[in-house]
């Protein structure tokens, strides 16, 4: 995989993933300038889990994002298609259920999660609307969902700057620090193209979500969207004789 480019297929996707999995996590500290750590907490508290339920973290790559749950005592699922991030994790949380599928046909039954999250991992799937749809049916209804993604900033001045950032200083420290520099370059083409906050509520709510709200992280570098698995329609009442 050498080519930067946002017309994907999932093998390409996923193997250059398998590439960037050593190196993973030291150059996303790198590029995010240490934010991550703070953005991770805030997804945690948006799912709201409590110990003894089961979270999925779909994309979970390497794990880092399935961590805090872990560590909760929660029982958390980090699921990827990317056999290379998965085998990372797996060294380094032995203790983590790491599961190989892919978020548009996702191997798990209707309704088995208490919430889904997915962090940094939509905008990599090459369907995502059909992603929302696969985590609304395996979580159960009134569940959570919440989606952490590189987003648009809201203050022009800075949306400008940080542009700028994204296409030219992101690509050129990636080429001193990652194996693979063209995945950023496709990291930053990838987050320009993506929809903004209010385009991105309006997926989830076609997707069948409801209550969708978003939060902005950094000056809206990150959105952290939620939102809810409607409950079940009540059952139709027997017809009268
Ligand atoms: C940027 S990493 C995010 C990893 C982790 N969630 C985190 O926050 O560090 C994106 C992940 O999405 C995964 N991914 C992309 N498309 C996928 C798909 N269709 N099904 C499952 N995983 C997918 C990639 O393999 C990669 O590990």
């Amino acid at each position: 995989m050498n080519r930067a480019s946002l017309e994907k297929r999932p093998a390409e996707v996923a193997a250059m993933f398998d590439d960037v999995a050593p190196k993973y996590d030291i150059v996303n500290d790198i590029l995010s300038m240490g934010q991550t750590r703070r953005w991770r907490r805030i997804v945690f508290d948006a799912v709201g889990a409590s110990a003894g339920q089961r979270v999925l973290d779909l994309a979970a790559g390497t794990g880092t994002s399935s961590e805090p749950y872990a560590d909760a005592g929660i029982h958390v699922v980090a699921c990827d298609f990317s056999v290379g991030m998965l085998r990372v994790g797996k060294r380094r949380r032995p203790d983590i259920d790491f599961i190989a599928g892919d978020a548009t046909s996702l191997p798990f039954a209707d309704n088995s999660f208490d919430a889904s999250t997915i962090s940094f991992g939509l905008r990599n799937v090459i369907d995502p609307k059909k992603a929302l749809r696969e985590m609304l049916r395996v979580t159960k209804p009134g569940g959570k969902l919440v989606v952490a993604e590189f987003s648009h900033p809201t203050f022009a001045p800075f949306r400008t700057v940080y542009t700028e950032y994204l296409m030219r200083a992101l690509p050129a420290v990636a080429r001193k620090t990652a194996s693979n520099p063209d995945a950023y370059v496709y990291l930053a083409e990838s987050i320009r193209a993506w929809p903004d906050q209010d385009n991105l509520s309006a997926w989830l709510t076609e997707s069948g979500w409801d209550a969708v709200a978003y939060r902005n992280l950094s000056g809206g570098i990150v959105a952290v969207h939620r939102a809810v698995k409607p409950s079940a329609a009540p059952s139709p009442k027997p017809a009268a004789n």
